[in-house]
């Protein structure tokens, strides 16, 4: 039976290689792949298979970080944002999960901690970023409570990067990370994929890298296939219909597209109701038949339409590529004002997913 044809296709044989290209920037460090939200978008479960040369792995969800030891039970998995209550602490316990504790409220909880079993702290210091974390004074405190703990038996001190990505780099925040901590000498994990691909590893003993498993770069000025990423995730459909314009005719809601001469555009199925962003203006990059084009017009819940001028060997039923193999997400990213992060996060569940082996 023949189906509307959008589709995401996962490939793992991707993210296989996308691992191997994180652990030679990582050096010597052990690697968290970070797969938060479902890895990032791809589906948790579907992904996994591909992920058995990580050393561990770090999500924010109880129940991801839960499933994930019900599949594994050697390899550490870190809760990046550490538990919310008393009995989501229990749950780490008897899960043997890694915990960040980024605040006051979490060391309290696991002073209170009655189990006979231990987990492994990340002491999350804020260097900067003001997001998470213990405030700089506060950490030497905060980890001699922790030392003091039953319920703890190893603490790594970490950080995020707030600027990896741009000029302002990372050096102001490693300073005031190696100030927070004083005297202390701790196993540490600082970087994200942005700092891996900027410098390495920074002589730590844990990395968090998360958008270059998936392939994509974060940094606008380095291209994730010069680094030898491959995008895991390909958005694909097909146009399922054709119009012919005439100059002046307009194109879809608003008509805020209009045709200066004749033209031939295609209907594409996909629009913001499967993911696709409705910020992406006419003239976002797109693939017909491995071949790019423009969109024109504003994107629809479940269409969008592309200028097929210049391909008058498309038709109904030519492969399109909303992003992905050939088509870097970053792109459509940049055009549409937003980040790969949050395209790959947002993908529909309408939309069927399909995984290469
Ligand atoms: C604490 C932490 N570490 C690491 C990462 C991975 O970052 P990236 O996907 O940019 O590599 C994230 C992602 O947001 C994060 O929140």
């Amino acid at each position: 039976m023949l189906s509307r044809p959008i589709q995401a296709f996962i490939d793992r044989d991707a993210i296989r290689n996308n691992v191997a290209i994180i652990q030679k920037l990582s050096g010597s460090s052990k690697v968290f792949g970070v797969v938060k939200c479902d890895g990032y978008g791809h589906g948790l479960k579907r992904i996994y298979p591909a992920l058995s040369e990580l050393d561990g792995f770090a999500v924010l969800e109880i129940e991801a970080a839960c499933y994930l030891r019900n599949l594994d039970t050697r390899r550490p998995i870190l809760l990046l944002e550490g538990f919310f209550s008393a009995e989501e602490l229990n749950r780490c316990l008897e899960f043997q999960l890694d915990v960040v504790v980024h605040s006051e409220e979490q060391v309290e909880l696991i002073e209170a901690a009655e189990s006979s079993k231990s987990l492994r702290v990340f002491l999350k210091v804020n260097s900067g970023m003001n997001r998470l974390g213990i405030r700089s004074d506060l950490v030497v405190r905060c980890y001699n409570r922790l030392e003091r703990c039953e319920a703890v038996n190893f603490v790594t001190a970490m950080t995020h990067y707030a600027d990896a990505d741009v000029a302002r780099g990372v050096d102001r925040q490693n300073i005031n990370f190696s100030a927070s901590l004083g005297s202390l000498s701790l196993t540490t994990s600082k970087s994200n994929s942005a700092s891996l691909i900027r410098s390495g590893s920074k002589k730590e003993n844990w990395v968090r890298p998360g958008i270059m498993l998936y392939g994509s770069s974060p940094i606008a000025d380095v291209t994730a296939a010069s680094l030898g990423l491959k995008p895991a995730m390909t958005l694909k459909s097909k146009i399922i219909a054709i119009q012919h314009l005439k100059a002046g005719d307009r194109v879809g809601y608003g008509g805020t597209f209009t045709a200066k001469s004749d033209m031939r555009i295609g209907i594409v199925a996909g629009g913001y109701g499967d993911g696709y962003p409705r910020s992406a203006p006419s003239g976002s990059p797109i693939l017909v038949n491995g071949v790019r084009v423009e969109t024109v017009g504003r994107v629809s819940m479940d269409t969008l339409a592309v200028n097929l001028t210049g391909t008058p060997s498309a038709n109904v039923g030519s492969d399109i590529v909303l992003w992905g193999e050939g088509l870097p997400i970053e792109e459509l990213a940049h055009w549409a004002n937003t980040i790969s992060y949050e395209l790959l996060t947002r993908v529909n569940r309408r939309v069927p997913f399909v995984c290469s082996d």
